[in-house]
């Protein structure tokens, strides 16, 4: 028996070195090693080996048993390793071949901007502030005197939530809670998501951006306002842009005005983006309402300021040149790659 089993080895060992193939190897792990396998075989027969030398041989047996193992798992990691080895030597890559591209995401040109902006007055000391989309009466109309039944409400559409809060209408209820907060002197800008239940078209969104600027402080006064606002318009168009202020009716401001610039689109001749006046309407603003200071606690014989509320969507369209504002919520995704 013991010299069957040495013939098995060399036999198998035999085997091992020929075999070339993956399923070569796994042929002769079952046919030695495999329940019907022939060492298997050889153990079962134990019966045949006189008493004294059983131990012995199933000790014999399983030494050589665990050495097929272990050789054959060797040769098989070995095949795999030359076989891995040959295929990158014969492999040639064509460095010419175009490569296939990455699909890069992008920002949002209304995040963009609004970040251009917050960049701008960070460096005049602003503080950037943001607040709830869903809010309350009282610092989206309230204390903007805007108060019930105020024919003022009609101006901005509004969704109301079933237990009377609202989605805020404009970035201007952030005048109320930072002045709540700070002390003045203070300047911030004020940038967020706003909504209007309305019906949508060309120039009419549900859901649009603003920024809200605030600057308190003792003897600010309307020539401070144009300041900051030409050289905002200049930072963003990148060239001197003509403004005009005309007279806007903003229950929280006094004076309120609307800024309008010089259609960028036609250069002031006439095209339907500024349907044919030449100007555009971008940036509505004025000082402060002494009713609004007082509403925060603050002295208004003693402290002025003045407010603004850009409205993102207009300012990015009229940079592109952009005719549809449904165009920045639609999430098509080729609209965005063009920034
Ligand atoms: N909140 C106003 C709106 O959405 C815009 C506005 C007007 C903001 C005048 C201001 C302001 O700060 O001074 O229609």
């Amino acid at each position: 028996m013991i010299n069957r089993l040495q013939q098995l080895e060399k036999d198998a060992l035999a085997e091992i070195n020929s075999a070339v193939t993956e399923e070569h190897f796994l042929n002769i792990k079952t046919k030695y090693l495999g329940r019907k396998g022939l060492l298997t075989g050889l153990l079962r027969n134990i019966a045949q080996v006189p008493d004294d030398e059983k131990p012995m041989f199933g000790k014999l047996c399983n030494e050589l048993k665990n050495a097929l193992t272990v050789k054959i798992d060797e040769a098989v990691q070995q095949y795999a390793r030359r076989n891995k080895e040959e295929l990158l030597a014969k492999q040639k890559i064509d460095v010419t071949l175009p490569g296939s591209s990455i699909k890069c995401g992008r920002v949002h040109p209304v995040l963009q901007i609004r970040r251009e902006i917050c960049s701008f007055f960070s460096s005049f000391g602003f503080s950037i502030v943001e607040g709830p989309e869903i809010e309350l009466d009282y610092y989206n109309f309230e204390a903007l005197n805007i108060p019930k039944d105020h024919p003022a409400r009609d101006m901005q559409d509004t969704f109301w939530t079933e237990d009377g809060n609202l989605l805020r209408t404009h970035t201007s209820c952030m005048q109320i809670r930072a002045m709540q907060r700070m002390k003045p002197p203070m300047r911030l800008i004020a940038p967020g998501r706003v909504f209007r239940y309305e019906a949508t078209d060309a120039s009419h969104e549900n859901t649009f951006y603003q920024m809200e600027g605030l600057m308190i402080d003792r003897n600010i006064s309307v020539s401070n306002l144009i300041h900051f606002m030409k050289t905002l318009l200049r930072e963003i168009f990148k060239r001197d842009v003509k403004i005009r202020l005309r007279p806007g009716y903003f229950p929280f401001v006094e004076p309120g005005f609307e800024l309008d610039i010089n259609c960028l689109i036609c250069g002031g001749s006439g095209c339907p983006v500024c349907k044919q006046s030449g100007w555009v309407e971008l940036l509505p603003c004025g000082l402060v309402h002494p009713n609004v200071l007082k509403n925060v606690g603050i002295d208004p014989s003693e402290f002025t300021g003045f407010a603004f509320g850009l409205g993102l969507n207009r300012l990015v369209m009229m940079r592109y040149g952009i005719d549809d504002i449904r165009h920045f919520l639609s999430g098509d995704v080729r609209f965005v790659e063009q920034f």
